[in-house]
């Protein structure tokens, strides 16, 4: 992405209301963002989209919402604590810090990959973790071909992504854990959620909340950031059974995307080569940002892993039991995982039009409708008095069933230039004619029409064009 459409997007994200820098007025915090009143109106608009078609709308799956501190050994059996961990390198001279596989990356351009072998040594011990003998290749191999510029570079070094914070302070043990994943709160709570709803495998739990990571890279606004939500749901399965599924969550996900309606070209599933510590197989859900393809989703095969590591460190009994076989068993799990600044960010960028009409600019946030902050505006176009009643009353009508913003403030051509800014898909403009006749206009975002409609018509309009019930029907 070029710095300059990267400019744009984040003005245009602040200047109508949509995420400002974080501890603004102190120059901002690295990495993390605050979302303003159109914002969290979006964001709350991609959270219904995804609770109603994960959840609500199905009726093995269930929502929760657990904390996000949590005991420590949560951490240490699910191997958070010892594998969380980023490499990276340092080069002294000009202050820059590598991820270790950007930083190898650079290393195999300039040997010219011509030398397949060290090639293969190198990821194979970048794989396994031996990180000294991977140090004395890499200088070694920096000395051989005269890489001048790699003599100033650091060992590799490595952190733990996760945050640290004090609770407790008069006790001895008394550092705790950001949760750096959500997927963790639904794993301890299996046997609480199973029992008091008596779910029957094959079932999901879901929730949605923020995770924190000590991100060492962190730029392009927010696609990765320190402090950001996840919308995460564990498909608990009979085991044998994760193709079957692992294939249904994929397909699953993927008509969720596409209803957005962004374009399917821009979707691409890519299988993980570097597997998390806890992922037996694992696939991304890639989306085109700009001109290039980046993780938006991650489906996961977690196997029994968490589960396993919970039971024999907690010694509680997690099992499930299998009543055909009489016998017990750890279920298996099929994980997706989206971001949910992310999907945003996703969404946000792909929706920003800028458009050449005769000689002007015309700006405006093409998002789908039921994703838009503002679903209707309603303008009344003279400050007349029985003109103001009848907005009113359209206004009040409308807005229980939809997120409807009024506004007679400044002239009805900025009036529209904010709402197309800030994506709302329909404005409706009463006038005149609407004392005499009971009609107003309504004026689409996207094409700039204008079409005459009757007062008694508008909640029949409007029902058809946010109605999401085949959507959820045929894809459910
Ligand atoms: N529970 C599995 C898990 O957390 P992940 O691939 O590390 O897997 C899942 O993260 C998703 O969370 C990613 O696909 C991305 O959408 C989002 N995500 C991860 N780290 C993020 C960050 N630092 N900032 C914003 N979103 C992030």
């Amino acid at each position: 992405m070029t710095n300059k459409k990267l400019k744009i997007i984040i003005n245009h994200a602040k200047i109508y209301g949509f995420i400002f820098r974080s501890s603004d007025i102190y120059n901002g915090i690295k990495s993390i963002y605050d979302y303003g009143p159109q914002g969290v109106e979006m964001k709350n608009n991609i959270k219904k989209f995804w609770w109603n078609y994960m959840v609500k709308y199905r009726n093995n799956i269930v929502g929760i919402d657990t904390s996000i501190l949590m005991n420590n050994k949560v951490w240490l059996a699910s191997k958070h604590i010892k594998n969380f961990k980023e490499y990276f390198i340092f080069n002294k001279k000009n202050k820059k810090i590598y991820i270790l596989n950007k930083f190898l990356k650079k290393i195999f351009n300039k040997i010219k990959n011509k030398k397949k072998k060290i090639k293969n040594i190198i990821l194979n011990l970048y794989k396994k973790n031996k990180i000294k003998i991977l140090n004395k290749i890499l200088k070694k191999i920096i000395i051989k071909y005269n890489l001048i510029k790699y003599y100033k570079w650091t060992n590799i070094k490595n952190i733990n992504l996760m945050f640290k914070t004090k609770f407790n302070i008069l006790k001895k043990k008394k550092e705790i854990y950001l949760r750096p994943e959500t997927a963790q709160g639904i794993f301890i709570n299996v046997k609480n959620v199973k029992n008091s709803n008596r779910m029957k495998i094959p079932f999901g739990i879901a929730q949605i909340g923020k995770s924190f990571r000590n991100e060492i890279i962190s730029k392009q606004f927010i696609f990765r950031t320190k402090e950001f939500e996840q919308m995460e749901m564990q498909f608990f399965i009979l085991p044998g059974e994760e193709k079957k599924w692992y294939k249904y969550w994929i397909k699953s996900r993927l008509k969720w995307h596409y209803y957005l309606n962004l374009g399917k070209k821009k979707y691409k599933i890519k299988k993980h080569k570097n597997l998390s510590h806890y992922s037996t197989f694992a696939s991304d859900i890639e989306f085109k940002f700009f001109n290039k393809f980046k993780e938006l989703e991650g489906i996961h095969f977690r196997k029994n892993y968490d589960l396993k590591n919970h039971i024999k460190l907690s010694k509680k009994n997690l099992y499930f039991f299998d009543y055909k076989k009489k016998k017990k068993y750890i279920p298996y799990i099929i994980e997706t995982s989206l971001g949910l600044d992310r999907i945003f960010y996703s969404i946000f960028c792909s929706s920003l039009k800028i458009e050449k009409i005769n000689k002007n600019k015309r700006i405006y946030l093409k998002l789908p409708f039921f994703i838009s902050p503002f679903k209707i505006a309603i303008l009344p176009l003279i400050n007349n008095e029985k003109i103001i009643k009848i907005s009113e009353k359209i206004f009040n009508n409308l807005k229980y069933t939809y997120n409807t913003i009024y506004d007679n403030k400044n002239s009805i051509g900025k009036r529209y230039k904010i709402q197309d800014s800030i994506g709302t898909p329909f404005c409706v403009t009463i006038d005149n004619n609407s004392i005499i006749n009971k009609i107003v206009t309504i004026r689409f975002r996207d094409t700039m029409k204008q079409k005459k409609y009757k007062i008694k018509y508008l909640n029949k309009f409007f029902k058809k064009k946010f109605n999401m019930t085949l959507f959820y029907k045929k894809n459910i």
